[in-house]
């Protein structure tokens, strides 16, 4: 799938080479519409490991969690990181591919009464053992998934992006409220050292009156089509980089800035004759103004070389992290009259700190750091993008961030 060496996984796992971003003209597609397409289970993904040993011992007022969709995320990253956390467990599995329910299963411990298909999932309702539903679909899949487990009465941690529509965010949230459960979504860059420190350095005017914004999130994505990957599926991906990376870079100009912005001016690519490229789009740009006057500048790409990176200049002195959002391999540097590398910790820790901060959610009612309805803020916002290109104009924003 990887054309040039520089994965996906690189992009996010951090350390890939810079390059800068070449912006063609821009022929703006149609506003993106999701269209809906069913959860079908898939190959056991090439080479993954699975664990050998049991699962360590779990606190009394541990939350349990089934994992809906055994995909590349679920099994490479977020599942082995349960170990680390302190209040969460894998309480069962949700899969359509039946081989893969057995061998991880067995790999993790599941009970085989909590293997779940997607068409028994609704017998989760009756099982006690599990609290909390992850929702690792394909983002195409998120709503619908989320609102049967809200059905089933559990709470639930959705990955980003929330879903492919505005409309859709507010059934989730509605769905949440009518079953009185909790909605997190996985924004996993609240839970990383490097981040977190970032927030605080912007809070404290560590860069002075911050003047410019600058992310990117790119890679290249190899030969596919939109029947052999769910990336290049409007239905499943929307748009495609905005929702899948860009969107880390949409977070950070949010919680850098602390600011929503009042306007935005987008432009997208969608080169002809690509399979890649049939039905999302290769790359996506924009600008926004914030009602303090500093600008953001916001690149996402699946067809450029491969970057994960933020930047935060200001009248004194600017904060670059590059990588900035990836799993691990975080960097911080604050440049000013001298320049400070920072390192606050280990970034691997957010996978871990996420599941706990969803169990002290639960269990002790602690405020969300990413709720439903920050990932409805951030789908509205593509949503502008969207419609800024297709319009190829600038579009005015109230402050929950619908067009005015
Ligand atoms: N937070 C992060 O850092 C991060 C990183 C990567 C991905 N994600 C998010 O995690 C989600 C899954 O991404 P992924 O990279 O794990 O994808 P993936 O490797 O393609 O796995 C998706 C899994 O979803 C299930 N699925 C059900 N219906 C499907 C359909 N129609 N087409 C394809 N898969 C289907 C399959 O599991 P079964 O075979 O078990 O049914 C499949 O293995 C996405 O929402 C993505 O945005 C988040």
């Amino acid at each position: 799938m990887i054309a040039d060496g520089v994965t996906r996984r690189g992009i996010l796992g951090g350390g890939v080479a810079v390059a800068s971003i070449a912006l063609g003209a821009s022929p703006a597609g149609a506003l993106l519409q999701a269209g809906a397409t069913r959860a079908e289970g898939q190959p056991i993904p090439n080479g993954l490991e699975l664990p050998t040993t049991t699962p360590p011992p779990r606190r009394l007022d541990s939350v349990g969690f089934a994992i809906v969709g055994l995909g590349n995320y679920a099994l490479r990253q977020m599942m082995p990181r349960f170990s680390d956390a302190e209040r969460a467990h894998i309480s069962a599995i949700v899969s359509g591919n039946p081989e893969k329910l057995a061998r991880v299963g067995d790999a993790y411990g599941v009970p085989e009464d909590a293997r779940y298909s997607y068409e028994t999932f609704a017998d989760i309702a009756s099982d006690d053992r599990t609290d909390a539903v992850y929702i690792v679909l394909p983002s195409g899949l998120h709503a619908d998934w989320t609102n049967r487990a809200f059905e089933a009465g559990k709470h639930v941690l959705c990955e980003k992006p929330m879903a492919l529509s505005s409309a859709e965010c507010e059934s989730m949230i509605a769905a949440s409220r009518r079953a009185d459960r909790k909605l997190m979504i996985a924004y996993r860059s609240h839970f990383e050292p490097h981040n977190l420190e970032a927030m605080e350095l912007m809070a404290q005017g560590a860069v002075g009156e911050l003047r410019l914004l600058r992310t990117e999130q790119s890679y290249r994505m190899g030969p596919t089509s939109p029947s052999e990957n769910w990336r290049a599926n409007r239905a499943l991906a929307g748009g495609g980089p905005l929702e899948d990376l860009g969107i880390y870079g949409l977070q950070a100009a949010l919680y850098l800035t602390r600011e929503m912005p009042e306007s935005i001016t987008a432009t997208t690519l969608q080169p002809a004759n690509d399979p890649r490229f049939a039905e999302i789009f290769a790359q996506v740009s924009s600008q926004w103004r914030f009602p303090s006057g500093a600008v953001a500048q916001l690149a996402t790409s699946y067809d450029s070389a491969g970057i994960n990176m933020v930047e935060a200049r200001g009248t004194t002195g600017a904060l670059i992290m590059n990588p900035a959002t990836g799993y691990s391999g975080q960097t911080l540097t604050l440049a000013g009259s001298e320049r400070r590398e920072i390192n606050p910790g280990d970034p691997r820790v957010q996978f871990a700190r996420q599941l706990d901060h969803l169990a002290d959610v639960i269990r002790d009612d602690a405020p969300i750091r990413a709720p439903g309805e920050m990932g409805l803020r951030d789908v509205r916002l593509i949503e502008a993008i969207y419609a800024s290109a297709a319009a190829g104009q600038t579009m005015r924003l109230k402050p929950d961030g619908t067009i005015i």
